[in-house]
């Protein structure tokens, strides 16, 4: 059975550590959901790691519906965050809540995640009035990417990580369950999530968050564009995959493949049939 929002946040009251990776599709989703991942994060990733863009900004409503269903399909007992796209929750609440409601009716998602701090604390709290239980995203937020200056490390002088200590505090008052901390120096991150009743699930924000999540591609070593410091790659599948694809397509050429045994045979006499 999928974790309830009061597990998770009991998870940090017994200091157990909470365990998310992305997903995007159901065989990789029900490959995981054997392997006790506490929560699966439909990320926006999507658009760089499966969809080929540069960046998460071109993702629309329908690609993350589409994939997060395809998740539900592949682990339909476990706990999944479905995140809301660039332009699903900037033009208001009403579009917010409606961006939002899809997510929980057609794709199946126990959650929603969206970035940024105070500035999005009353669409936070309206999701949740609404009855969608709502992640936060601070620090590096690659919405936004370009307004931080790119992909960099967030509240790194006093001033910048006291607002980060304050939206993350705006952000629980608002309601939200969980936050994921991304590119935050590892002091920084203690700190807050110290600060917090609800877990924080770091990304690049060190060993003291409540939780830590990684996108699945980089952690099995599949995404070989570009490897983040935080990265630790658990496998290096993509040589593997080119490895076998290189087999399959010479053997494809001089003939061995396929053999008699992944063939079918019958005894049926097809001679007559010969012209
Ligand atoms: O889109 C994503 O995969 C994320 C994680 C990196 C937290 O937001």
């Amino acid at each position: 059975m999928a974790k309830t929002i009061q597990e998770i946040i009991a998870m940090k009251e017994a200091g157990s550590r909470i365990s998310m990776l992305t997903a995007y599709d159901a065989g990789m989703a029900r490959l995981m959901a054997d392997c006790g991942v506490d929560m699966f994060l439909v990320g926006d990733s999507l658009g760089m790691v499966v969809l080929g863009y540069d960046s998460t900004v071109p993702v629309t409503m329908d690609d993350m519906i589409h994939h997060a269903s395809a998740v539900r399909r592949g682990a339909p007992d476990s706990f999944i965050v479905g995140d809301m796209p660039f332009g699903s929750y900037q033009t208001g609440l009403r579009d917010s809540v409606k961006n939002g409601i899809r997510f929980v009716k057609e794709a199946g998602c126990d959650a929603v995640k969206l970035e940024g701090g105070k500035a999005v604390a009353d669409t936070v709290a309206e999701l949740v009035r609404s009855g969608i239980s709502v992640m936060g995203h601070l620090g590096l937020t690659p919405q936004t990417a370009s307004q931080l200056g790119g992909y960099k490390v967030q509240g790194k002088d006093l001033e910048s990580a006291s607002t980060m200590l304050e939206d993350a505090l705006a952000l629980q008052e608002a309601g939200a369950f969980s936050l994921v901390l991304e590119c935050v120096p590892s002091e920084l991150a203690a700190i807050i999530s110290q600060s917090l009743t609800i877990p924080t699930i770091g990304i690049g924000a060190g060993a003291d968050c409540d939780g830590q999540v990684l996108v699945v591609n980089d952690m099995l070593g599949m995404f070989e564009k570009f490897i983040p410091k935080f990265v630790k790659q658990y496998q290096q599948l993509a040589p593997m995959i080119r490895e076998g694809v290189k087999q399959y397509v010479s053997e494809v050429r001089d003939g061995s493949f396929p053999a008699s045994e992944q063939g079918f045979s019958v005894d049926t006499d097809y001679s007559t049939l010969q012209k």
